[in-house]
């Protein structure tokens, strides 16, 4: 068996039996249990119980601990206040529970899988065709890649789906330009791939727009190859297709140097869904969901007004026929539920964007295709600022290129790195490098919830001390470097030995690991992982400064102390991996 039953889960059931024992009808109730400063763990929930039962708070509590069963895992529990519960786990059974979890061969650390899995599909990492990647592109791959994780490792079954924008007037645009202009991506260019190529296209697809916003001439024969292009026409279909292609050899190895795995199979961009285009319209329009307006298919809302008051419509097909990202997005939504059949859709996009969401979830429901069983949540995140608090710019106002950020922030991470290193070659330093500059760029993404706006600052990010990876990174190459140091003795765990307060604290914050990442899973909160582990961090190093480990006074004590570091490295390896950072041996 290896899943491993935590202690506050355990306490929790106990407290509940002893309470529907004293109170029938509070049977099922919540406990309320909590981590405490005063005891190990302390139950509030008896207050709200007591005053609904019309029954003294107090004495409740006492009838309720009259009822725990004390022994192995409580060790002692007692009424506090007005009627909380501090409860306190028996050494042994933090140290048996870990154990454990320590024997769990999977090297899930006990971790149970969620009771009730389902299907997710997850739209994240969605960059755009022949545009270059900026910083916005960042989250919504990074937040994607850990809400995966962390739903895979709970047992989800989930179906990854990259959204790229591919399709639309600016392909019409960027063709009609390419062919007027044959020389702007010449025989030479044409053999360059990645980055290069990118910034070529990147542009090219500058130099289309304005010429398409100064030229009306040149705006309707654009839009004349759009139809071409929706027709199907050979020539126009083949340009397009390189310029997906090409756009994705560089998507690619921007996601290699996130160190972020995106599989060809998954990339269904928004062309992926033209052939549904047509029969969602028609369904919408024939229920009655959309209406015409104008010429136009419309989606109306009571509560969705424009600045003059006037309602603002979805709109599912334009007047001339054409259909937009709302059409795209209702058509994905039934490909994700009838085809896919998902019971959560689950969108990673700028907050930006939750207007969009907002009417297309609705319409999806009133058209009976998200209902209470199948949902869909946008995971709405906030904007990447610069040091000045502004949205994230260049000196000269433009954009800043995602790549540039990343190589510098591995530059920065290679610079401390070499500062530290002591046994690492010049190519363990470069590798090293880039796994300290990535985890430093996610972990600052990741330990901010997710709504929120964050400050891309690298002097912080790349900072040995402080909540960031590096300072993870490095606790856990020294406990590494520990092990390593013990040479024959192992770890090992032995129960009866008492534990010292910081063993105790860092002992019982290991155990809630399960916890913890079931609520990041549930919530879509990998923020919840990396305050866990920041603390765990923290916790390791108040047990390391106050229990001496290999000089501890009994052979049994440097094992079970040993024993301790392990679990830790483990739990900051696996909880690290969990939201996509690498955690080096050495550092
Ligand atoms: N490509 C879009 C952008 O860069 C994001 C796509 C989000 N996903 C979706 N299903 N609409 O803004």
């Amino acid at each position: 068996m290896a899943s491993v039953t935590s202690l506050s889960d355990n306490v929790q059931q106990h407290l509940a039996s002893a309470l529907s024992a004293t109170l029938p009808e509070a049977a099922g109730a919540d406990p309320l249990l909590r981590r405490s400063d005063r005891a190990d763990f302390q139950a509030n929930g008896i207050l709200a119980l007591a005053k609904k039962a019309k029954a003294n708070p107090r004495e409740l509590a006492t009838q309720v601990v009259s009822r725990v069963v004390t022994g192995d895992v409580i060790q002692d529990v007692e009424v506090s206040g007005p009627g909380f519960l501090n409860i306190t786990i028996a050494d042994k059974a933090i140290t048996g529970n870990l154990a454990a979890r320590y024997a769990d061969e999977t090297g899930r650390l006990g971790v149970p899988y969620a009771e009730h899995p389902g299907t997710t599909v997850i739209d994240y990492a969605q960059p755009n065709v022949a545009k270059e990647m900026h910083v916005g592109h960042l989250r919504s791959a990074v937040i994607g890649d850990s809400v995966v994780q962390l739903l895979e490792f709970t047992g989800e079954n989930v179906v990854r789906r990259h959204h790229i924008g591919d399709w639309g007037t600016q392909f019409g645009m960027l063709i009609q330009y390419l062919d007027e202009h044959p020389h702007e991506l010449d025989h030479k260019a044409a053999e360059v791939t990645g980055e290069e190529a990118m910034s070529n296209l990147d542009r090219l697809y500058k130099a289309a727009r304005k010429k398409f916003d100064s030229d009306e001439e040149f705006k309707t024969r654009a839009r004349r190859r759009v139809v071409d292009l929706q027709a199907g026409d050979e020539h126009t279909l083949a340009m397009w297709q390189k310029f997906v292609d090409e756009s994705k050899i560089y998507f690619f190895s921007v996601f290699e140097k996130l160190d972020m795995e995106i599989r060809d199979a998954d990339i269904v961009g928004e062309s992926g869904y033209n052939d549904m285009l047509a029969e969602t319209c028609r369904l919408l329009e024939e229920s009655g969901v959309a209406v015409r307006s104008e010429g136009a298919l419309c989606v109306f809302f009571d509560d969705i007004k424009g600045p003059d008051g006037n309602p603002v419509p979805l709109i599912v097909q334009k007047s001339d026929g054409g259909y937009g990202y709302a059409a795209t997005d209702l058509s994905a939504i039934r490909d994700r539920v009838f085809n896919l059949k998902a019971n959560t859709l689950l969108y990673v996009v700028d907050a930006r964007q939750a207007l969009h969401f907002r009417m297309v979830f609705e319409t999806a429901r009133r058209a009976g295709w998200l209902n209470d069983d199948v949902t869909a949540v946008q995971l709405a995140f906030g904007t990447v600022l610069g040091k000045d608090g502004k949205p994230f710019k260049t000196r000269e106002g433009e954009t800043v290129r995602l790549v540039d950020l990343l190589d510098e922030a591995i530059d920065r991470a290679s610079a401390v790195v070499r500062e530290k290193a002591q046994d690492l070659s010049e190519e363990e330093i470069a590798e090293r490098g880039a796994q300290v500059g990535i985890g430093a760029v996610k972990y600052a993404d990741l330990s901010t919830s997710a709504n929120r706006d964050y400050k891309f600052d690298l002097d912080q990010m790349v900072s040995l001390n402080g909540d960031t990876s590096v300072y993870l990174q490095y606790a856990y190459a020294r406990i590494r470097s520990i092990l390593r140091k013990a040479g024959e003795v192992s770890p090992a765990a032995h129960p009866e030995l008492a534990l010292a307060d910081a063993e105790r604290a860092l002992g019982l914050h290991l155990d809630s690991f399960a916890e913890t990442v079931r609520e990041a899973a549930a919530e879509y909160a990998p923020h919840k992982l990396a305050a866990y582990l920041y603390q765990l961090a923290s916790l390791y190093t108040s047990f390391y400064d106050k229990c001496p480990v290999l000089r501890a006074e009994t052979p049994a004590q440097v094992e079970n102390r040993l024993f301790l570091c392990d679990v830790t490295a483990r739990t900051l390896h696996q909880g690290m991996a969990l939201l996509g950072i690498r955690t080096p041996e050495k550092l």
